[in-house]
């Protein structure tokens, strides 16, 4: 990791400041996958994952106790959240409140600078953002590591968004004691790698079929998936090595075979998952072109049908050019290594 990215910008509050809190996230994109649980209530992975947090497309997450209110009050830039986005943020609080045996609602205001369920991980920054607010407004009082754990809760990626850079979400083993307690994620020793994220949005609607249901269709069905986690092992120790020696080159082979690897587990699902559409398809072939260019370049895509592009900071503004002209009707964004989630100071 670059000396000026920050891993961790995590704060605990001054105590006898509850009440209130604001938080903020980035999202993280994860270069090895997590994709399949083994514990859907707990958020458990069957699978280690590493991925690293952006600096765009923050979200920022208020938090106020409302003592005597009889329910949660819950918006999106100030429109009232519906549906499952409502249920799952309001079952999050839920457990806030368990751990701080408090019984007060809560007033929450989420503003998402990513356009939701497209498959840029506005859940991972959501939760993440949720979790420090939350937990800070509540009086909880935690670590890094219990945020990540309590993160983890809401959205599994959104445990790797407490930390700034690469990070890591340790699975954890169903021997362990507390099953919670051994999945979390911690920010990952690299070398001096200055990378960038070109980020190709190619469509941001709403996907077809949720990354929740889609993981779990996958682990029920496809036969190729215990093949790819056995393989994901393999990648990620590689992927530690390659970061370690900053060898980006390394780290993209490895993020984009284990992405490729992770949607032909979808594709192979009954019925298939297929988030990768042909403007998607562009995009990886434009991709190619670079490489053979000499430009080193590697994607990697999630829930959905847009592209992220590894590749050095100095070649990002060549590779944003090379992946618009791929896809003119999108948007291309270009991320670095961003910073963990934290705590805004209020207005006095
Ligand atoms: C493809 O974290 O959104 O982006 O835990 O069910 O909320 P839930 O899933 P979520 O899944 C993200 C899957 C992915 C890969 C990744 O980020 O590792």
């Amino acid at each position: 990791m670059h000396a000026e990215h920050p891993t961790t910008a995590v704060r605990t509050r001054e105590p006898g400041t509850e009440g209130c809190a604001t938080a903020v996230a980035h999202p993280n994109i994860a270069l090895i996958k997590y994709w399949g649980k083994r514990d859907e209530r707990l958020v458990l992975p069957r699978t280690d994952s590493l991925s690293l947090t952006l600096d765009v497309f923050p979200t920022t997450t208020r938090v106020r106790l409302a003592p005597g209110a009889l329910h949660d009050e819950v918006t999106f830039g100030g429109v009232p959240a519906q549906g499952e986005a409502r249920r799952r943020i309001i079952a999050f609080l839920e457990l806030v409140r368990e751990r701080a045996g408090l019984p007060h609602r809560a007033v929450v205001d989420t503003e998402n600078t990513v356009p939701t369920g497209a498959g840029l991980a506005s859940s991972a920054s959501g939760f993440a953002a949720l979790a420090v607010a939350a937990s800070a407004a509540y009086g909880l009082g935690l670590d890094p590591t219990a945020l990540s754990r309590l993160a983890r809760r809401g959205s599994g990626s959104a445990s790797r968004s407490i930390f700034g850079g690469f990070a890591i979400w340790h699975a954890g083993r169903d021997s362990d004691p507390d099953p919670d307690l051994g999945s979390y994620a911690q920010p990952v020793p690299a070398g001096d790698l200055d990378p960038a994220l070109v980020v190709a949005v190619v469509d941001a609607g709403p996907k077809s079929v949720s990354s929740r249901e889609a993981m779990r269709r996958t682990v029920d069905t496809s036969p190729l998936y215990r093949s790819w986690a056995a393989s994901s092992e393999d990648d990620l120790a590689d992927m530690q090595r390659a970061l370690l020696r900053a060898d980006l080159d390394a780290v993209g082979e490895i993020a984009e075979r284990n992405a490729l690897g992770m949607h032909a587990t979808m594709l192979a699902a009954r019925p298939a998952v297929r988030y990768l559409s042909p403007a998607t398809l562009t995009v990886l072939d434009s991709v190619l072109q670079l490489r053979r260019d000499g430009v080193p370049a590697y994607a990697t895509m999630d829930a959905g049908p847009n592209v992220k592009v590894l590749c050095r900071r100095t070649d990002a503004h060549q590779v944003a050019g090379a992946v618009r002209a791929a896809a003119p009707g999108g948007s291309v964004h270009i991320a670095g290594p961003g910073q963990g989630a934290h705590l805004l100071d209020e207005a006095p």
